[in-house]
């Protein structure tokens, strides 16, 4: 939620900002604003709406050229998304200026004693209650670092706020407590960015910057303390993709290349986890085959699509590696007398790492001496560092702010951890996990084939576009996918759509279901004959209800035809590895369904890629 910019080098920093927040937009797109400092003099512009008003307006009223500058893409929490609560935001005097991503818990007392004091605040935000706090800091001397140290630890919330003086006219300075700011580290100029993104068409070369610390970030160094003033210890890293990685490539949006790119996602998240002898090597779990050995319990907690993996998870891991598992909405985890102890693995899945009730559950489960394993997508992130081990999905960088490459490398993921816990307790043959993963080796070509007959789904979703709901069943590992197909035509077509295990259909769902409703089935594979034929007879009862049945089913499946007003089939694998072909036509729909719309599937209404806040 928000994307932060800050730039000090030798180039017109209003050109670094606004670049870096177009590839930050995905993080919210309420308003944007940008503050430059030139000739010792404050500049600041800000619009309502996606970055575009705000580049129509630079345009019209060019700022004057400075090589010091910050930006912010906001997703609005205290007041509407208008010019007036767009960042930056100002002191009385305007020679501060502040951008946030975040919540101020306290802000409504701050607030109060400054207008008590005389303050004139023009926002409804809780940031603007920062500038004018830095106003007072300053008075008292130490520079800008010092004033935003001293107002940090004032602050309750979480927060990533930076900040420029004309008083300081060399540096920018940043903040960050339990919200996302990452160091850029140039030749003669420095970045700040919520992500690498923003600037990773100028450095690959990023500094992780831990919970409570302010960067002092000037051209020719940078500069880290915790709140108190105390150096800092910092962890640097090589952002191990480019640009183009960060680019549309010749795509519409970002989500449809997301979705081509899955083959070679898959691939990469298998890369160097499998031994020549066909042994998975999970080192980066960190933890040795006696503590794995000694787990009782297993709780997955995760947020959204990263739930959905989690529901798969409990299936492979329940049947490879024979141990309970429970899987929790983390927003809900914590506020529950949940059992841990320290034979508890936690496994927290976050395609950001950034996302608060996901790093809420890690706490409280820290707290609760349990084990913390995280499964993640983007280095530098906080999840990982709050994390036992962690598993990185190898999907390089999700910008359009529905998931989907991320989803299907989670899913490798589980399936990697199942395996391996299965490996080193024994709950299956050396031969049998073998067998799995050479088939999980050749998913991407599984995946590939689907995405080579997408054109009849995407037919099929144009000629949907006008319904109002789709229903989606699964069993077994369907239903999280039927969970997650409804979930992605929710949030980009913004019609009524839900998911359900296709046993629950006669314990009420079935009500809904009325003549030409579109339901979309994914039928599991033969080869579970019990589950496959209780599906098929679910499609006949619906179907003889007057519903439009959208059938996914493996290559083959002659017994779903006739039931089947549309089938799509997909390669026959595994039923627990089905989730990985069958999740991607309901992508494909949801995206093309939501185009048919005229959506912008890259930035759905009220949506933000990475949720910072609770
Ligand atoms: C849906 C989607 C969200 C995220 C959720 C968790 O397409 O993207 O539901 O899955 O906000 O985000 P992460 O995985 O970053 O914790």
């Amino acid at each position: 939620m928000c994307g932060i910019v800050g730039y000090v080098g030798a180039k017109p920093a209003l050109d670094v900002v606004v670049e870096g927040l177009a590839r930050l937009e995905y993080r919210g797109y309420d308003s944007a604003g940008v503050a430059v400092l030139a000739d010792g003099k404050l500049a600041t512009a800000k619009r309502a709406g996606k970055l575009g008003n705000l580049r129509a307006a630079l345009e019209e009223e060019p700022p004057p050229a400075g090589t010091l500058g910050m930006g912010h893409t906001r997703w609005a929490t205290h007041g509407p998304p208008n010019d007036r609560n767009a960042h930056p935001h100002v002191d009385c005097t305007g020679s501060v200026a502040v951008i946030h991503n975040g919540i101020i818990e306290n802000f409504a007392e701050l607030r109060a004693e400054l207008e008590e004091a005389g303050h004139g605040l023009a926002s409804d935000t809780d940031t603007e209650a920062v500038a004018h706090l830095l106003e007072d800091e300053l008075k008292a001397g130490g520079g800008l670092a010092e004033a935003l140290r001293r107002v940090c630890r004032r602050l309750e919330g979480a927060f990533t706020l930076v900040a420029v003086h004309t008083g300081d006219p060399d540096v920018v300075v940043g903040a960050r407590r339990n919200s996302p700011l990452v160091v850029g580290v140039g030749d003669g100029e420095n970045f700040l960015a919520s992500d690498v993104s923003a600037f990773i068409a100028h450095t690959r070369d990023a500094i992780e910057l831990g919970q409570d610390q302010v960067v002092e970030l000037r051209a020719g160094g940078v500069q880290v303390t915790d709140f108190e003033g105390r150096p800092a210890e910092v962890q640097e890293y090589h952002v191990d993709w480019d640009v183009s990685a960060a680019e549309k490539g010749g795509y519409d949006y970002f989500m449809l290349k997301e979705i081509a790119e899955q083959p070679r996602a898959v691939a990469d998240t298998l890369l160097g986890r499998i031994g020549s002898d066909g042994r998975l090597r999970l080192d980066e779990m960190r933890m040795s085959d006696r503590e794995l050995r000694e787990v009782d319990k297993i709780i997955v907690v995760a947020c959204g699509t990263s739930y959905h993996a989690g529901l798969i998870a409990k299936y492979a891991i329940e049947h490879w590696a024979g141990l309970p598992c429970e899987v929790e909405l983390a927003s809900e985890f914590r506020y529950r007398d949940s059992i841990l102890s320290p034979t508890t693995l936690v496994i927290a899945i976050s395609q950001s790492g950034e996302t608060m009730d996901a790093l809420m559950a890690v706490r409280h489960a820290r707290e609760q001496k349990a084990k913390l394993l995280g499964i993640c997508n983007v280095n530098g992130s906080t999840l990982p560092r709050e994390c036992d081990g962690v598993l990185y999905t190898h999907a390089g960088p999700e910008i359009a702010v529905a998931s989907t490459k991320a989803f299907l490398t989670q899913l490798v993921a589980v399936y990697l951890i199942a395996l391996y816990i299965a490996q080193v307790r024994g709950t299956k043959w050396g031969d049998e996990v073998f067998a799995m993963v050479q088939l999980l080796e050749r998913m991407p070509e599984k995946v590939e084939k689907v995405l080579e007959t997408m054109e009849p789904v995407r037919e099929l979703a144009r000629s949907l576009a006008g319904e109002r709901c789709v229903l989606f069943l699964g069993r077994h590992v369907g239903f999280p996918v039927a969970l997650e197909g409804a979930l992605k035509l929710k949030e980009l077509a913004y019609m009524h759509a839900e998911g359900f295990a296709a046993g629950e259909l006669k314990h009420g769902p079935i009500a809904l279901i009325e003549k030409d409703l579109p339901v979309v089935v994914v039928v599991p594979p033969r080869a579970r004959a019990v589950l496959h034929d209780k599906i098929v007879s679910n499609i006949q009862e619906i179907r003889a209800r007057g519903a439009r049945t959208i059938v996914i089913a493996e290559e083959g499946d002659e017994s779903v035809g006739p039931y089947a007003d549309t089938l799509i089939s997909v390669p026959a694998v595994p039923t627990l590895l089905q989730p990985l072909v069958t999740t991607v036509p309901l992508q494909v729909f949801a995206c093309e369904l939501a185009t048919a719309k005229g959506h912008d599937v890259d930035q759905p209404r009220n949506l933000a890629k990475s949720v910072t806040v609770e």
